[in-house]
């Protein structure tokens, strides 16, 4: 277990804010599914902490018999309820540990999602060999390079077919990342790009979360060919005691706290 020497918003290089998530995400799989796996079901595509289920938000389409590719899927619920639903699902994850967690999980239900361990940046799939291509909080966040996941997701998706991501509501970046009300308050700007670090105690980087606003979000997804078809901010409902990091009820009557972007490539 390494020990965390230091937190907060420091430009990295590329290399190594990029590469952190592997390692980052092995060590803290167990933690991650102990303390959400519950929230997220073992067999569900969960789009965010508001709890939006892609069974009552129907952002991918008409999924049975279609292939679909989860990318930073990590115990991938999301692909498990899609073959539920009747498509052929394969997910990926950059990190071992979180598609471990995935395969516990498989081995309690007696049938297998097919699990490959890939950087979303560099996917080991053919041109055009998907339906749909999706991800729930994967990979974006964690990348300083998120032009590289939509172009690798427009490449391996056929014409026609659909690339949704959610990822943390880039107005979050300007307000601490805390659940009580002194979350409330914005203490950054909004269009300071300055990645958060954290660092171990030998001084490197452990762990890096980058920001984009709306606008780069949507450059990211033009630049690759796609076209924007939706952008949903779900609302946080009145029933959900769930507190996720800094997500939670005090803040999501007041704040967004996930992004949906549903795309298609033309
Ligand atoms: C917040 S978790 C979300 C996992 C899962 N989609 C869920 O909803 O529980 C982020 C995931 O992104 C993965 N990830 C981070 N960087 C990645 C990359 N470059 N390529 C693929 N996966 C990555 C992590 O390993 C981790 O499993």
């Amino acid at each position: 277990m390494s020990h965390l020497g230091s937190a907060g918003y420091q430009p990295v290089p590329d290399a190594e804010g990029g590469s952190a998530a592997r390692a980052w995400w092995d060590e803290n799989a167990t933690g991650y599914q102990d303390e959400h796996g519950g929230f997220l079901g073992a067999a569900e595509l969960c789009w965010g902490p508001e709890g939006l289920r892609e069974a009552d938000a129907h952002l991918l389409g008409e999924v049975r018999g279609r292939q679909v590719l989860e990318i930073g899927a990590g115990a991938a619920q999301g692909a498990r309820w899609l073959t539920d639903a009747g498509a052929r699902a394969v997910a990926t994850d950059v990190s071992a540990g979180m598609l471990e967690a995935g395969a516990r999980l498989d081995a309690g239900r007696g049938r297998r999602v097919p699990l490959v361990q890939a950087d979303a940046r560099a996917l080991p799939f053919a041109d055009a060999a998907f339906d749909v291509v999706f991800t729930a909080f994967g990979a974006i966040p964690f990348v300083p390079d998120a032009e590289r996941v939509h172009a690798e997701a427009a490449r391996v998706l056929r014409p026609g077919g659909r690339w949704v991501f959610s990822a943390t509501h880039p107005l979050r970046w300007a307000f601490p990342d805390d659940p009580s009300e002194r979350g409330l308050t914005a203490t950054r700007s909004y269009f300071d790009r300055t990645p958060y670090v954290e660092r171990d105690a030998g001084g490197r980087v452990a762990y890096a979360e980058y920001h984009r606003t709306v606008g780069d979000h949507v450059r990211d997804v033009v630049a690759a060919g796609l076209q924007v078809c939706d952008v949903v901010e779900p609302e946080w409902p009145a029933g959900n005691t769930e507190v996720w990091g800094g997500w939670g009820p005090v803040r999501g009557r007041y704040l967004p706290g996930t992004i949906v972007v549903v795309t298609r490539r033309p």
